[in-house]
């Protein structure tokens, strides 16, 4: 069996555990032959690969990023023409499988190529932690762990100088990464994509702790807007599947609250520190499971599936179950039950 591997979109920590549990579980398993293909859905229309083996993916499970590259502009769906590119490309590469390890954009793609022949198997990656059909996707708890950080520096600065503290997470149209580091680094308010914020709200909170204990910290996920507002994009990628960049509503908030109060108020966008550096242990642990049962999936012939993270357990679900879908956090989490009950502001 001659298998490739590629990442596609954006980096994410973890990346390379994958890579090597898939390497290595597929030479043991199979015996297969693992080609690594350049930078994500680019280098498999120009053919640009490089062999795979037991010593090129050794040494590489605490690295960030990832060794094959990626690209979150080529999208081989984009017309006929380059579909039939990338499925002559497979043909002349020899492979008998792919795997495509990527997020949201990623599956879609993964979801067109198999439906047109190309056996696939997905593995779900993002900071994001909003792929369909997967309870926590890898490079998700490294993102967590950053932002966390952030915030808990952010507190003690805030202290000392009795200020509103804004700190801005990444996650697309998903709140999680907010959700989760917001608690564990004690911000006093979060504010997400799935609740749209009144300002007004988080005015009264900063009011009332300026007399004590004199400083708020608020996270804010960059897909979150003010009721009746808009998202604040950054910036647009006109060849990318997913064109719209956000970025920067944690200033957006800081122009709402500032006149209305006595602190002066910071905002910090933390951007993609939050994509870099080692992947935590949990991270490199799920990568690694991912990657193994990519493998196991493949030896047995279930392709056009995306290995899943369901009840703790590995599984896998159709492709088609996947594409054109966003995961958010449902209005019934339990966690945003939690953090209204430790009174952390919801922006409601
Ligand atoms: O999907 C991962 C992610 O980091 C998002 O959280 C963020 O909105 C986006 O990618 C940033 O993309 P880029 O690296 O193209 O700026």
């Amino acid at each position: 069996m001659r298998v490739g591997v590629l990442t596609g979109g954006g980096d994410c920590p973890g990346l390379n555990a994958v890579i090597r549990a898939v390497t290595k579980s597929l030479m043991r398993c199979c015996q297969a032959e693992v080609i690594g293909i350049e930078d994500g859905f680019a280098g498999l229309m120009e053919g640009r690969v490089h062999p795979l083996d037991w010593d090129a993916v050794s040494g590489i499970l605490f690295s960030g990023g990832t060794i094959l590259g990626t690209s979150n502009r080529a999208n081989p769906l984009a017309s006929k023409e380059s579909t039939e590119q990338a499925l002559a490309q497979a043909g002349v590469l020899g492979l008998d499988a792919l795997v495509a390890i990527g997020g949201n954009g990623t599956m879609t793609i993964a979801h067109g190529l198999a439906e047109r022949g190309l056996p696939i198997v997905g593995v779900p990656k993002t900071i994001d932690n909003d792929i369909e059909g997967c309870e926590r996707s890898f490079g998700f708890d490294t993102a967590v762990a950053t932002v966390t950080q952030a915030l808990e520096h952010v507190q003690t600065t805030g202290q000392s100088h009795g200020r509103v503290m804004i700190v801005e997470t990444m996650g697309r149209y998903a709140g999680w990464i907010a959700l989760e580091a917001g608690i564990a680094g004690a911000a006093d308010a979060i504010l997400l994509p799935e609740i749209d914020f009144d300002p007004e709200a988080l005015i009264e909170l900063c009011r009332q702790r300026e007399a004590k204990p004199r400083y708020t910290v608020i996270c804010i996920a960059e897909g979150a807007k003010p009721r009746g507002g808009e998202l604040t994009v950054e910036r647009m990628i006109q060849d990318s599947p997913d064109p719209i960049r956000l970025g920067g509503v944690a200033h957006h908030l800081r122009t709402m609250l500032e006149p209305q109060l006595h602190s002066e108020v910071r905002a910090t966008v933390l951007g993609h520190v939050q994509r870099g550096g080692s992947p935590t242990p949990f991270d490199r642990v799920l990568a690694t499971q991912f990657g193994n049962h990519a493998a196991q999936l493949l030896e047995a012939g279930q392709f056009n599936r995306m290995v899943t993270l369901e009840h703790g357990a590995m599984g896998s679900i159709a492709l088609e179950e996947v594409a054109d879908r966003t995961r958010q956090v449902p209005l019934d989490h339990p966690l945003l039950e939690t953090a209204r009950d430790i009174g952390v502001c919801l922006g409601e």
